[in-house]
């Protein structure tokens, strides 16, 4: 959940740095730091809070050197202090060591290393690492067989580690080289022009080059300025192999909008068109995708769908639930990942097994993966960052295509999770009985989702209005039915991320059995009342809380006729067909979330103990 950022190369290293954790601040933001090698000395610099107050002390000392490393941290050991930032000296002022994850038997290590004498200024795990290389450098004075003594030492440390690391480490007596290496948390190498950067997410680096090396698990990369190597655990070489990002900066650029969710939210129609591109058959009435790796027949076997996910994906994953069982008519389950990973859930070998993460890092839907791979079951994902671990370790997949995602609070991640749901739906239905009318008019709809999510994005004045109003409301319930109720469940998510208003979502008419005790004119609801068969239903359990003296905010899609003066506030939808209602229907709930927080003075894209992908468990 830290962002970690190196360099090595001919530059300044802290501005290249400083720029790289700015860009990662939305992994974590407790504290921030940098360690440059000039001179002989590791010279170390680091602030709790943001990334600017970090900035504001480099700039009052002098950091020269060409080879460095950054990070920005979100806490697990030890409290918010600068004492507990990283980077982290050895005792010996050897080495410094900046870390992602969690190193399980940092306790036991520590007391081995107190017994030889080393010393701790930080309640972390990462300093006992770095001690613990500092230890075995110490103990092996030459490099064994021509090897280099660092690397050696990093790699003998890291052999004794268990729990989870993404780690870059310098050496004084090795000037212009870093060792990084990674277990379980993400790491990539940027290939420049006389220079490499060392990242846990492709933004730290996206302004330098383009060119990466996606590093796996047990591997270790040594830099020097001229060169690159990268060896296992076990002293094996591996070959690179260089990708190419296919994103610029200008797509992690916040532009003119005043936070990244805002730019986000903004950006789904495009990101729809972009999610839905090459993907629909040349007769028009289903979908395809190239990367299940299932053929037709092999997908007519399946019998039963299993999601996992978390949070915001997981919410996708009960609306895709929906659609699958409304047009397939095939059995789907939705499980948290983090759940799945421990609950023994029978894996049949016709069940179709996907994995649903944004960031593609999440450790909890990892887990399940390895999980249900351990088992010999074929596992698809369904991802946004390419070469991401979950999308590496999958044995097939779709893509989302959305360009990255920087605000904490995911929104077009989320809507086109939903597109890509909703094609898996049809694209199943038509293996089955769905007719090719029936298919044309789905594909007509999904194609014209970015359209009717632009006429609900048109309704952003209005909402900011009624977010006035509602700012300081400390409780909210979100009510939807049948695919709508995920929403709520959204609605409520999103709300309770970026404005700290206690919020929960309920299907409509599930408030009846608990929740109805929470309605007062003190605790408003937000509904979701399509016009379809059960409006009427959704309409009377409007009235039970109107008549508690509830505000009621209700999202209607147009057609829809409420019963004057039932609603307090209404916002209006285009009608739609069913897979598309739930992507239109996320539009006023992000912004209504939105505004709200911004109203409340909070920060959006940076919520209080949030990181934008949790990579420990
Ligand atoms: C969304 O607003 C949240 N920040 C969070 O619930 C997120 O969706 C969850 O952590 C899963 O992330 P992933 O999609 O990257 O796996």
């Amino acid at each position: 959940m830290c962002g970690i950022v190196g360099y090595v190369g001919k530059q300044k290293a802290v501005s290249i740095l400083l720029e790289g954790l700015k860009r990662l601040e939305y992994r974590g933001y407790d504290s921030a730091g940098v360690c440059v090698l000039q001179s002989g000395q590791l010279d170390v610099a680091k602030k709790i809070g943001r990334v600017d107050n970090l900035t504001r002390e480099v700039s009052q000392r002098r950091f020269g050197g060409t080879t460095g490393i950054g990070h920005t941290r979100w806490a697990t050991h030890g409290g918010v202090t600068d004492a507990n930032a990283h980077p982290h000296l050895s005792s010996d002022a050897k080495f410094a060591l900046i870390h992602n994850g969690v190193i399980e038997n940092y306790g036991q290590m520590k007391q081995f290393l107190i017994g030889k004498g080393y010393t701790f200024r930080s309640e972390t795990d990462t300093e006992v690492l770095c001690n613990l290389i500092a230890y075995h450098y110490a103990k092996e004075p030459v490099g064994n067989n021509g090897t280099n003594r660092f690397l050696e030492s990093v790699r003998k440390s890291l052999r004794h580690v268990e729990g989870t690391y993404g780690i870059a480490v310098l050496c004084v007596d090795f000037p212009g080289e870093l060792v990084a290496a990674r277990k379980a948390s993400p790491l990539l190498l940027g290939v420049g022009d006389g220079e490499y950067i060392i990242a846990s997410d492709a933004s730290a680096l996206i302004s330098r080059t383009q060119n990466v090396v996606y590093l796996k698990d047990g591997e270790i990369v040594h830099l020097t300025p001229a060169s690159f190597s990268i060896t296992t655990l076990d002293q094996a070489d591996v070959s690179p192999v260089v990708d190419k990002i296919t994103w610029s900066i200008t797509d992690a650029d916040r532009g003119d909008f005043a936070h990244f969710m805002e730019k986000e939210i903004f950006e789904q129609p495009l990101a729809l068109e972009n999610t839905m591109r090459g993907r629909f058959s040349e007769d028009g009435s289903t979908a395809n995708f190239g990367g299940l790796n299932l053929t037709a027949a092999e997908l007519r076997q399946i019998d039963r769908f299993l999601f996992c996910a978390c949070g915001t994906a997981w919410h996708a994953c009960l609306v895709t639930e929906h659609l699958i069982e409304q047009f397939a008519r095939i059995p789907c389950e939705v499980d948290y990942a983090s759940e799945f990973r421990y609950r023994n859930t029978p894996l049949h070998s016709n069940t179709l097994f996907f994995v649903v993460s944004q960031s593609g890092e999440t450790i909890d839907t990892l887990a399940a993966l390895r999980e249900a791979k351990r088992k010999g079951h074929k596992v698809l994902a369904i991802n946004n960052v390419v070469g991401s671990t979950i999308a590496r370790e999958a044995d097939g997949g779709i893509y989302q295509h959305v360009g990255p995602e920087i605000g904490v609070a995911s929104t077009k991640a989320f809507t086109s999770q939903l597109m890509v749901g909703a094609m898996i739906a049809l694209y199943v239905a038509r293996l089955r009985d769905m007719s090719f009318s029936d298919g044309v008019k789905y594909v007509n709809a999904l194609k014209g989702a970015p359209a009717l999510v632009q006429r609900a994005l048109e309704q952003a004045a209005h909402i900011q209005e009624i977010a006035k109003r509602y700012a300081q409301y400390h409780d909210m319930l979100f009510l939807g039915r049948l695919s709508l109720f995920p929403l709520a469940l959204e609605g409520a998510l999103k709300l309770k991320e970026i404005s700290y208003i206690h919020a929960e979502g309920y299907p409509a008419a599930e408030m009846k059995h608990g929740p109805i005790a929470l309605i007062s004119e003190s605790c408003p609801s937000v509904f979701f009342a399509p016009t379809n068969e059960i409006f009427p239903k959704v309409v009377s359990s409007m009235q039970e809380i109107k008549s508690r003296k509830g505000p009621v905010i209700a999202i209607v899609t147009e057609r829809a006729e409420l019963p004057s003066g039932l609603a307090d506030e209404v916002i209006a939808i285009p009608d739609c067909h069913e897979a598309v209602l739930p992507i239109v229907a996320a539009i006023p709930v992000q912004l209504l979330s939105y505004y709200i927080a911004v109203e409340r003075g909070c920060d959006v894209d940076k919520p209080r103990n949030l990181a934008k992908s949790v990579t420990v468990e």
